[in-house]
């Protein structure tokens, strides 16, 4: 039951695994992912991006699924319900950044709908690369298109969250994600006989240590919560809804192989085309440039490219929704369980704000000078509103929660909640002893780590 008396939902088995998956594989799998890893000189780089996931990333979403099942509320509530004190701030801050994160994330969420529109109806035939790219750079600057796409965005966000747990996430995360691997397999196995095949595993997997660099190994860390939605409460409301058949370890397992697959399986489909096409790796760095404005015009070089385009921004924009409803989930859930709102009016009324936040953002990528110039940090990556949000979210806000999650359950908590927890459902190979050592020591030695060198200003 919430505060305003009504039930909160559960789960079906498969339901949890699809959504949580949902969330976690987003923008930061197909968008981010391939470009800081190419930035990263790949091999190495991927090695340590693996043992980040599995030992501090699992651990920590583990580490949140039982929060959320134990306490059956939202971030906030959670920490309450198990005596946490003032240990509820953490899950404040979660829902603030969760927040945050939302308005600039619908905002790239919407591109990729401008993008599929743009590639179903024939936008970039007989262009060449400097002419997308310049498409890309006029679309930016365009503030009608830019609010108008994050309208459309969170307005689908707003209408699947208000259809409740069940009814909404539930409904929509199976069939999305059935969808988006289908597609994935599709454009991966096109990707497969292309040239560049060979040359893009190469670079992905074989390791070369003498590239590997501490700012490297710090991005790792950061990108792994970002990946795997960690360090802000959602996966403590999305494990809020979780019934006592699910294996908390083993679901955590699955989620966290599925969201590492995928942002690999990204690469394999990026990357033959970047050596294919030898595409400048300034174009790669350059953030955003990749996706909008070197892809679309090489998928059409390609055959069968009239389908790959609108199949490639077809699967980005399913990712990206499922991961923007886990975001408002996080906001409206809190609303809903501590200060007794119904889930429609909440969910409408807060994705109303979040959306009037993100205009500033929209507007930052060209369009406003003031607001693409602000840099509250100072550093180069940081210029404009959006990158400074990002900068704030990725390298501060997912961590710093992450750590205290980390702390909280690993130092804090009765034992004999989390063994029970634990231990519900089906055992896996993972034993409770093994995650215990990694929630202690591990995890927060290595976040605090990367805490510390971003106090002593190393860029990453
Ligand atoms: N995991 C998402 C991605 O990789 O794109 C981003 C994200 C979603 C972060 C939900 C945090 C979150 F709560």
């Amino acid at each position: 039951m919430n505060a305003n008396g009504s039930e909160r939902g559960n789960w079906t088995k498969l339901g949890f695994i699809f959504a949580a998956t949902g969330s976690a594989i987003g923008l930061g799998n197909i968008w981010k992912f391939p470009y800081i890893t190419y930035e990263n000189n790949g091999g190495a780089f991927v090695l340590v991006y693996l043992i980040c996931i599995a030992a501090i990333g699992l651990p920590i979403m583990i580490a949140e699924m039982i929060l959320g099942r134990k306490s059956q509320r939202n971030a906030v509530g959670a920490f309450k319900a198990v005596g946490g004190g003032k240990w509820k701030i953490v899950g404040g801050l979660g829902v603030i950044t969760g927040f945050v994160l939302l308005s600039y994330y619908s905002v790239v969420a919407g591109w990729t709908l401008e993008y599929f529109i743009k590639s179903v109806t024939g936008a970039f035939d007989g262009m060449d690369e400097s002419e997308v790219g310049k498409l890309f750079g006029d679309f930016l600057k365009n503030p009608v298109k830019q609010i108008s796409w994050h309208a459309v965005f969170m307005g689908l966000t707003i209408i699947i969250v208000a259809g409740g747990i069940v009814k909404g996430i539930q409904r929509i995360t199976k069939i999305l994600m059935p969808v988006l691997f289908i597609i994935m397999a599709i454009l991966l196995i096109q990707s497969v006989f292309s040239e560049g095949f060979g040359q893009a595993l190469t670079f992905l997997f074989r390791p070369n240590f003498s590239e590997l660099t501490l700012g490297s190994v710090l991005e790792a860390v950061g990108h792994s919560f970002f990946t795997l939605s960690l360090g802000m409460g959602a996966i403590i409301t999305y494990g809020s809804y979780m019934t006592d058949k699910d294996s908390i370890p083993k679901s955590a397992i699955i989620v966290c192989g599925l969201d590492t697959f995928v942002a690999l399986m990204a690469c394999m489909i990026i990357y033959p085309i970047i050596f294919t096409f030898k595409i400048s790796p300034e174009s790669m760095t350059k953030s955003a440039g990749i996706l909008f404005s070197t892809l679309p015009i090489h998928f059409l070089n390609m055959p069968g490219g009239f389908l790959f385009g609108p199949l490639f921004f077809i699967l980005v924009a399913f990712a990206a929704l499922t991961s923007t409803i886990s975001l408002l989930e996080v906001v409206v859930a809190y609303f809903i369980d501590e200060l007794g709102w119904r889930r429609v009016q909440a969910t409408i009324g807060l994705g109303i704000v979040i959306f009037v936040l993100g205009i500033f953002s929209a507007l930052s990528n060209g369009a406003v000078p003031a607001l693409s110039s602000f840099n509250l940090i100072g550093k180069s990556s940081t210029a404009g509103f959006f990158n400074t949000l990002d900068y704030l979210v990725s390298n501060w806000l997912l961590p710093v929660g992450g750590f205290f999650i980390a702390v909280f359950v690993g130092w804090r908590l009765q034992v004999a909640v989390k063994d029970e927890e634990y231990y519900k459902g089906e055992k896996t190979f993972l034993n409770y002893r093994a995650w215990n050592f990694l929630i202690k020591f591990v995890a927060p030695v290595a976040v605090a780590i990367i805490i510390i060198a971003v106090i002593f200003g190393r860029e990453f």
